[in-house]
C-alpha cells in the first residue's frame, strides 16, 4: 500500500518506519524541515532502539519525508500522528490536529476516489466526529473514510512494540474504512478489536488512566506499608499471583512522568468535568498522589539533615524513566526545583539526559560526568531514575542515600550506607 504519515515525531516516525518494514511505501509529512532532512539523511532526531537500522535500510527505497502535503494524492491511507499537548489548564490542545486536517483536507479535495484518514494521536472521545471529520469534509466532501487507531507504544521499546502489540484497536466510521487500516497492519500478529470511533478514542484514555491509577494505587499502599513496617515490594510479590491483579506497573516510588500519563490523565479529567459533566474523583486523586511522591524525597532528606541550605545533594537520574533522554514531566526536574528553592547545592548526573536537563537549568545545577563524580562530596544522594549503572552499591559506601525507585536492594544497601527508600 501507499501510506502517508502526518507528523514525524516519536509516534509518527516509529509508525512510518514500522509500516515501511512491513513492505508498504511510506511518506512522512512534517512541517519542520530539520526533522524532514534528518529522516532523509537516515539520522532521525529521536532515539529508539531499532529505528536507525530501519531507516538506514529503507530510506529512500520505501520511506521518505517531506514538508509537502501534496504527496498524499498518491497514497491510499493517511495516518495522523501529530502531537496533542496540554494547555496550561490541563485541557488538550488540538491545534496540530486541526492544522493537519486542514492541510490534508485541502489536498484531498482534488484527489479522486476513496481515501481513508486514520488518527493515531491521543484525542478526547468525540474528537474525530466533532473536529476532524467536519474539517476534512468541508474541503474534500464525503469521499473520505475515517478511522481511529490508538498506539500504545512505550518509549524505549516502541519499535519492538509496533511489531508485537498486544492488541490492534480499530475504531471505524464504517467497515470499509476499518478494512483499509486492517490491510495496512495485516502482517502484525495481534488481537483485533473493531469498534466505533469514539469507543476507540476512549480505550486509549482508559488505558493510560488505568496505568497511572495502578502506579498511584501502589504508591498509596506503599505509604501505608511503610508506616505498618511492611515492605510494599514483598506485598506486590504476593499480589502478583492473582491473575486478576498481576504484577506489572506496580513499582512503588516517586511516581509517573513522561509525555503521556500525566498529560492524558489531566486531559481526561478536564474533558470529563468541562464537556461531559462528571467530576472524576479517583483520577483527580491519582494525580494528587503522583504530585506528592517526589517531594517525599526532600522531606526525608530534611528529616535527616535538617535545613538543606548549602547542603550538597547529588541527584542521580534526570530522565522520566531509564533508557531514554526524555525529561518531560520527569520527577527529578521537580525535585531539583524544590532543592534549589531550599538553597541546596545540586550536583546531577544522568547517562543520557544531561543535555536536555542543561537547557532547563542553564546555571544553578552542577552537572557531572559520572555518578561517582556527583556522589563525591555530597551530603545526600537521591536516586530518581533506576538506570542500571546506579544499581552498583559500591558507589554509595558511607553515604546517605534516598532511593526513589527501588534501584537498590534495601538490606544490601543498608549494610554499606545510610539507606532509606521513599516509601519502604
Ligand atoms: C506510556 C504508556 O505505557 C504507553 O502505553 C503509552 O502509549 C504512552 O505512555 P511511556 O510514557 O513511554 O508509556 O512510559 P511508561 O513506561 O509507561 O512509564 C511512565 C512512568 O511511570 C515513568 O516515569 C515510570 O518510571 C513510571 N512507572 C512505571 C512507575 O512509577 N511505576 C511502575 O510500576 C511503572
Amino acid at each position: 500500500m501507499n501510506i502517508s504519515v502526518i507528523g514525524a515525531g516519536y509516534v509518527g516516525l516509529v509508525t512510518a518506519a514500522g509500516l515501511a518494514e512491513l513492505g508498504h511505501d511510506v511518506v512522512c509529512i512534517d512541517r519542520d524541515q530539520v526533522t524532514v532532512s534528518a529522516i532523509n539523511n537516515k539520522t532521525p532526531l529521536i532515539h529508539e532502539n531499532g529505528l536507525s537500522n530501519i531507516l538506514s535500510r529503507l530510506v529512500p527505497k520505501r520511506l521518505i519525508a517531506t514538508t509537502d502535503y501534496k504527496v498524499i494524492t498518491d497514497t491510499d491511507l493517511i495516518l495522523i500522528c501529530v502531537g496533542t499537548p496540554s494547555k496550561p489548564d490541563g485541557s488538550i490542545n488540538l491545534r496540530y490536529i486541526k492544522n493537519a486536517a486542514i492541510g490534508l483536507g485541502s489536498v484531498l479535495s482534488s484527489k479522486k476516489g476513496y481515501h481513508v484518514v486514520a488518527t493515531r494521536s491521543t484525542i478526547i472521545p468525540n474528537t474525530t466526529k466533532e473536529v476532524i471529520i467536519p474539517i476534512i469534509e468541508r474541503y474534500a466532501g464525503n469521499k473520505v473514510g475515517f478511522a481511529y487507531n490508538p498506539e500504545f507504544l512505550q518509549e524505549g521499546k516502541a519499535v519492538q512494540a509496533f511489531f508485537n502489540p498486544q492488541r490492534l484497536i480499530i475504531g471505524e466510521l464504517n467497515k470499509r474504512a476499518g478494512n483499509v487500516l486492517l490491510k495496512a497492519f495485516k502482517d502484525i500478529p495481534a488481537a483485533i478489536f473493531r469498534t466505533d470511533l469514539t469507543t476507540a478514542e476512549m480505550i486509549k484514555y482508559a488505558s493510560n488512566a488505568f496505568l497511572a491509577t495502578k502506579i498511584s494505587f501502589i504508591n498509596e499502599i506503599a505509604n501505608i506499608c511503610q508506616r505498618a513496617g511492611v515492605d510494599v515490594y514483598d506485598v506486590v510479590k504476593g499480589l502478583s499471583f492473582d491473575y486478576r491483579i498481576g504484577g506489572e506497573f506496580l513499582n512503588a516510588g516517586i511516581g509517573f512522568g513522561g509525555s503521556c500519563l500525566p498529560k492524558d490523565v489531566a486531559a481526561l479529567i478536564y474533558a470529563s468535568m468541562n464537556h461531559f459533566g462528571y467530576r472524576p474523583e479517583l483520577l483527580r486523586t491519582v494525580l494528587d498522589i503522583n504530585e506528592m511522591q517526589p517531594s517525599k524525597m526532600i522531606d526525608i532528606a530534611e528529616s535527616k539533615l535538617g535545613s538543606l541550605r548549602n547542603k550538597t545533594i547529588a541527584v542521580l537520574g534526570l530522565a522520566f524513566k531509564p533508557n531514554t533522554d526524555d525529561i518531560r514531566n520527569a520527577p527529578a526536574i521537580g525535585i531539583i526545583k524544590l532543592l534549589l528553592a531550599k538553597g541546596a547545592v545540586v550536583r546531577a548526573y544522568d547517562p543520557q539526559a544531561l543535555d536536555n536537563a542543561k537547557r532547563v537549568f542553564p546555571q544553578r545545577v552542577d552537572f557531572c560526568s559520572s555518578a561517582a563524580e556527583a556522589i563525591a562530596d555530597s551530603d545526600c544522594v537521591l536516586i530518581a531514575t533506576e538506570w542500571d549503572e546506579f544499581k552498583n552499591i559500591s558507589l554509595y559506601h558511607g553515604k546517605m542515600v534516598i532511593d526513589g525507585r527501588r534501584a537498590l536492594e534495601p538490606s544490601k544497601a543498608k549494610s554499606i550506607c545510610d539507606y532509606q527508600g521513599v516509601s519502604w
